[in-house]
């Protein structure tokens, strides 16, 4: 099965998808006319799908005779930047942007559908295709498996098109790859009173001090040094005059770590540090604590399968070893359920101009690797199918 040749037919559909997408771009859980057009797309070649909530659709290829069943996954949600490039395919939805290169998953994921289908009497088992809403604001993956999108898949397969990894790379590995991305929020409640007199009040604004600076502890005496976490608190919200005592200080925060277990433990040994603290100082306080996105944490076997289909569909120098990074997926929510891994296609080219970082209101990819997504796709869906 030469995936490389049959994907030169589709390339062009794929770019003219991509730069449609990138036209019309629409925030998370709000990609109607995305997800319209999908369906539309689908409908053409007779792929038959199901909607979930108002934006994600799955669609299914089924194979020759029954076997496994492989979900490849595409987030199809853009951001509020305000594209400055001017291109001929530039946003017309004004202050909103594909500046995260979903548009271009989306498309690669329509253009392996057709691949998949038109070669679907030549595997067994089956394809489950996720156009996934609002990866970006992190509800879009665990909205599309509490519609039942995992149901009876043993694989999953994704993809991130990114500006500051090399055109021509496709970058994969296994192990923990991406960082969680949690939030919290915590609640200091003390006793307001006169600047003059402290002791007849209760601080909330130095135990709320103390707190940030206690919380630091967790990352350099409580967990493992061999594990990289980040507690980090970004607002700090006190007091009203120069000579009043605050009697209530409110701080949001974030963590990031690359482990299940580190996560896990993080929201507890806040809480103790936090009310404890805030006790020392005869103050209360609440931690708020939401899950927002897991670590991602790829598959060795599944990265090897990666591994092997972009040197079939591109060569073995084209394999490139993809770094931890600290910002995260929720592709990482299907990885918590069932095995797989994610790849990170190299977009930046200087001749081009596409080296700007995603989510710069600059950035663009190198299209030519639309073709090579597309293909890795269906090379990775076909190889685990016919393991
Ligand atoms: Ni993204």
């Amino acid at each position: 099965m030469n995936i490389k040749e049959l994907a030169k037919k589709y390339e062009q559909y794929t770019i003219d998808m991509r730069r449609e997408f990138h036209m019309y771009p629409e925030l998370s859980m709000k990609e109607v006319r995305t997800a319209k057009r999908i369906k539309e797309e689908l409908e053409k070649i007779g792929v038959p799908f199901v909607s979930i909530g108002e934006s994600g659709v799955v669609a299914t290829i089924e194979g020759k005779n029954k076997g496994k069943t492989i979900a490849l996954r595409a987030d199809i949600d853009a951001l509020e930047v305000n594209e400055i490039r001017d291109i001929p395919y530039k946003s017309k939805n004004e202050g909103i942007m594909h500046a995260c290169g979903h548009d271009a998953h989306g498309a690669m994921l329509l253009g392996a559908a057709h691949l998949l289908n038109e070669i679907k009497d030549k595997f067994n088992g089956s394809v489950k295709l996720l156009f996934q809403p609002a990866e970006e604001i992190a509800q879009g993956a665990k909205a599309l498996i509490k519609g039942g999108a995992l149901e009876g898949v043993d694989e999953v397969f994704g993809m991130h098109v990114m500006g500051n990894f090399p055109t021509g790379k496709i970058a994969v590995g296994s192990g923990p790859r991406m960082a969680s991305a949690d939030k919290f929020k915590i609640t200091v409640k003390g006793v307001g009173g006169h600047g003059s007199m402290p002791n007849l009040g209760v601080d909330a604004l130095v135990a709320a001090s103390a707190i940030v600076m206690n919380l630091q502890t967790l990352v350099s005496r409580e967990l493992s040094p061999m594990e990289s976490v980040v507690v980090s608190i970004g607002k700090f919200n006190s007091g009203t005059r120069f000579n009043v005592i605050a009697d209530e200080a409110v701080l949001e925060g974030t963590t990031r770590c690359f482990s299940y277990e580190v996560r896990d433990q993080l929201p507890t040994a806040m809480e103790r540090i936090i009310k404890s603290t805030a006790a020392s100082y005869r103050a209360e306080a609440e931690l708020e604590y939401n899950f927002l996105t897991a670590p991602t944490i790829n598959k060795e076997e599944s990265t090897e399968r990666a591994k092997n289909a972009i040197k079939k569909i591109m060569s073995e120098e084209a394999v490139m070893e993809m770094p931890k990074m600290l910002g995260s997926e929720d592709f990482s929510e299907y990885l918590a359920k069932v095995p797989g891994t994610f790849a990170i296609v190299g977009t930046a080219n200087e001749e081009k101009d596409t080296c700007y970082a995603n989510h710069h209101p600059m950035f663009d990819i190198d299209e030519d690797m639309l073709v090579k997504g597309l293909a890795l796709h269906a090379q990775y869906a076909y190889d685990f199918l016919m393991e």
